[in-house]
């Protein structure tokens, strides 16, 4: 593997985008595509380039000499110039083409996924098991994954280059890709696509695992939030309910059920906040239900100007839904 490594983003988890590290059949695919067209478009270069510098350097016009004899064409060497490159157009569509085969199979006739571009964050539901989570995303490792992608609102580019290919997010018209990891690991993703304010901090997670884990992720995540351990806690829900937070966001087991925010059923299970701008940790969340502008400014959720002890009380109890 090349030691090369583009630093497109740098999230607060030190996880940098790496695009020239494919972990993936689909995304070995594209980077040998990569490589080989690079290499091409090298000796083409070099060849021309060459080419140039010998005439600039061997045909100059030198003190004493007349003009060079006319030419007024060549059928041969015209035959050439044109044959070289329509095959070398003809042999990288061929590659193209085998690659695009490895990299971009047609759809799963049902998605083991379904990823929802929003301003700025991600949504993914899992239609097979009921699972509804946000920005961060768990496949079984070893095997492809099917992945539909929709938008609620503007145009996004779903992008984790270490496992697949990018592809644009568009409102009412599903796009279909697939994932796939060839081992357990966790691979950043981003919006490639601009969108808006935030558009830089709309990162993912991609959380590879093996079935097992796999399936120990699914249900737990199936598993209605927990009951408030404590007062605070209790009060932090209360709150919750009250203070319009349900009308965007939904924990599942409580009464709040709305879908315009992130699901926060097991938010607290999570590694990142507001799309990866921040660490979830206790000290960042008390930053977000401060001021969630100040933290991510643009964020659709507004600053509910809650009180200290308010912001305590919902930190204990959203700290909770693991
Ligand atoms: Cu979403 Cu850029």
């Amino acid at each position: 593997m090349i030691g090369l490594q583009f630093l497109i983003a740098v999230s607060p988890k030190a996880s940098t985008l790496k695009v020239l590290d494919p972990q993936s059949p689909q995304a070995h695919a594209i980077f040998h595509l990569a490589i080989v067209a690079g290499i091409i478009f090298a000796v083409i270069f070099a060849i021309v380039a060459g080419m140039i510098v010998y005439a600039l350097m061997r045909c100059r016009w030198r003190e004493g000499e007349g003009d060079p004899k006319q030419v007024a064409g060549n059928t041969t060497v015209e035959i050439v110039w044109t044959l070289i490159p329509c095959l070398i157009v003809v042999a990288l569509f061929a590659l193209t083409w085998q690659t695009m085969g490895a990299s971009d199979p047609p759809p799963a006739p049902e998605p083991d996924i379904v990823i929802t571009g929003h301003q700025w964050w991600w949504e993914a539901h899992y239609p097979k098991s009921g699972v509804v989570t946000a920005n961060e995303i768990h496949i079984p490792a070893g095997r492809p994954f099917s992945i539909r992608l929709e938008s609620a609102d503007v145009l996004h580019e779903f992008w984790v280059p270490q496992l697949a290919r990018k592809m644009t997010t568009v409102p009412g018209h599903p796009n279909h890709i697939w994932i796939e990891s060839d081992h357990p690991g966790t691979f950043l993703g981003v919006c490639s696509e601009f969108c808006g304010t935030e558009h830089a901090w709309m990162h993912f997670l991609i959380v590879a695992e093996t079935p097992e884990q796999f399936q120990a992720w699914e249900k737990a995540q199936l598993t209605p939030a927990a009951a408030p351990p404590n007062d605070s806690a209790a009060r932090g829900l209360a709150l919750f309910q009250q203070m319009s937070c349900m009308n965007c966001h939904a924990i599942d087991g409580t009464a709040a059920i709305a879908g315009v925010g992130p699901n926060l059923t097991h938010f607290g299970s999570r590694k990142i906040l507001g799309a990866g701008v921040v660490d979830n940790t206790r000290e960042n969340l008390r930053r977000w239900l401060t001021d969630p502008q100040e933290v991510k400014p643009g964020a659709k959720m507004p600053n509910f100007k809650f009180t200290d002890s308010q912001v305590t009380e919902l930190t204990d109890y959203i700290e909770t839904l693991q």
